[in-house]
């Protein structure tokens, strides 16, 4: 019952469909500004997703691979609406996509319509639809497998009968709801949609059914959604095309002009892009310009620097500490930019820590196994400190757990534009004079890395382990 609460519900519904290359998130918040319930992602190809990382932006949560490319991004006004559309045909695979997106999604789902060849050559896609045993085994991973609701969008069969017999197995699984794109997989757009096949499958399960595929024959109007919701029986609807054309098709008092559409776009654009935006400090006015929307620009940019600027003085506001036991947990990320070099958040901490007279901070970190990431914890003064994003690697990620101790103690951490405590400056001045004394700490204090000063890394204690693998324990 508690796995149930506040969960997306997919009946009475009306929902963007997956759509490649039109489904990013300017158009999937445009839609929900003018009236979608809910948003389907693009489809996402679990190889390329199993191995992204979280990279969390100004505005804006990324899903980046390893070759830097973002393949999913998302942000918190359509946390509660978005649904992330997998190709898979591998249940561990598509659990380790579907584990990684979790968080910030409101469901996921598993696209068994696609009958383009780059999908089903590798058995993804429609293919799946000739392999029910497939199709359970990784429905049945998902719906165990993590704590949101879990769909599917299928394409009709050639029979009726053996469409309704697939959707019966689909239910079994513990889907939340099943999308029926009413043609079969050699079907073109121009061929008429079976409304009839989707009203079968309506009455033959008791879980919703997402109505799709009325864009060119029967919805041309938001009133049209409702007649397309009736003639197919189901109890939702789901628009591609249609909204493709002007997403403001979902608005109840009528559709917009295409150019009014096309500013809000805009707008989301730049929101949405706002990190790059910023840190490349291109000027990027005149495409503006084009657009009648050279004020926009300029305020625009002008609110985005004051919010980086803020972020930097203050560190974010939003990062509230959630507090469990004797864990402290924040959000945060260590960028290496933010910080001169050669100094660090464990640099500061290690200060602190002397300073008060504790012993050395501890820290242990964890490995994931379906993507490599690490996770952090320091020790200080019997609590525990850990951010609550993994990072790439195990420096940043011992970095990122010093920030969450230092910002939940309310100390420096050694941020350019904070105000200095000149804590690590004195330590460093006063390491000078050892130097000489000591040849030895001076040869260790003399090796550098990009990421990380090494000298203070010589001195902390870390310890390593792989989460669900060999687990490995070094003590420096
Ligand atoms: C540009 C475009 C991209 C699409 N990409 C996807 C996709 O990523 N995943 C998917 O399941 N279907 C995809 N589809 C199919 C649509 O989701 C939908 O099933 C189909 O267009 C029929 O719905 P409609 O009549 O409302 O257009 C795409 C369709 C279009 C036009």
């Amino acid at each position: 019952m508690l796995k149930m609460m506040g969960r997306l519900c997919f009946a009475h519904k009306t929902a963007l469909a997956p759509m490649v290359r039109v489904g990013t998130l300017p158009m999937r918040l445009l839609a929900l500004d003018y009236g979608a319930d809910i948003v389907y992602c693009e489809v996402r190809m679990d190889i390329y997703t199993h191995t992204c990382h979280i990279s969390v932006h100004l505005n804006t949560v990324d899903f980046v691979a390893p070759d830097e490319r973002v393949m999913f991004r998302t942000c918190s006004k359509e946390k509660g609406r978005v649904v992330f559309q997998m190709g898979t045909a591998d249940p561990e695979r598509a659990l380790v996509v579907a584990k990684l997106v979790e968080n910030d999604v409101a469901a996921v789902d598993v696209n068994m319509g696609c009958p383009k060849e780059y999908s089903t050559k590798g058995g993804m896609g429609s293919a799946l639809l000739s392999d029910p045993e497939k199709i359970e085994a990784i429905l049945s991973t998902l719906v165990n497998g993590i704590s949101k609701p879990v769909t599917c969008k299928i394409r009709i069969l050639s029979t009726l009968e053996d469409t309704v017999n697939l959707v019966k197995r689909i239910e079994k699984t513990g889907v939340a709801a099943i999308a029926v794109h009413g043609r079969m997989k050699e079907e073109r757009p121009r061929h008429p949609v079976h409304c009839d096949y989707i009203q079968a499958v309506a009455e033959s399960v008791s879980i919703p059914v997402i109505a799709n595929g009325g864009s060119s024959d029967i919805v041309k109007t938001f009133e049209d959604i409702e007649k397309f919701r009736a003639a197919a029986g189901a109890s939702s609807v789901m628009l591609a095309r249609a909204a493709m054309w002007n997403p403001s098709i979902f608005r109840q008092q009528g559709a917009l002009s295409v150019e009014e559409v096309m500013e809000d776009y805009i707008r989301y654009v730049s929101d949405t892009t706002a990190a790059y935006f910023i840190r490349s400090g291109m000027n990027y006015g005149n495409n503006y310009e084009v657009f009648g929307m050279t004020d926009f620009y300029n305020k625009t940019k002008a609110e985005l620097e004051a919010r980086k600027a803020a972020l930097q003085t203050n560190g974010d506001q939003t990062e509230q500490p959630t507090h469990e036991d004797d864990l402290i947990t924040m959000p945060v990320r260590f960028e290496r930019r933010d910080y001169p070099p050669q100094i660090t958040p464990k640099m500061y901490l290690l200060e602190w820590s002397r300073k008060e007279k504790l012993d050395q901070p501890v820290y242990e970190t964890e490995q994931r196994t379906q993507d490599r990431a690490f996770q952090s914890t320091v020790i200080i003064d019997n609590k525990k400190y850990r951010s609550a994003l993994w990072e790439k690697s195990k420096k940043f990620a011992e970095q990122a757990a010093a920030i969450v101790c230092l910002r939940t103690l309310g100390l420096p951490e050694g941020r350019i534009g904070e105000e200095h405590s000149g804590l690590v400056n004195k330590r460093k001045r006063d390491d000078k004079k050892c130097a000489a004394l000591d040849d030895s700490e001076s040869a260790a204090r003399k090796r550098h890395t990009s990421e990380v000063p090494q000298e203070e890394e010589e001195e902390m204690i870390c310890r390593t382990k792989v989460v669900n693998g060999v687990c490995g324990q070094t003590t420096r």
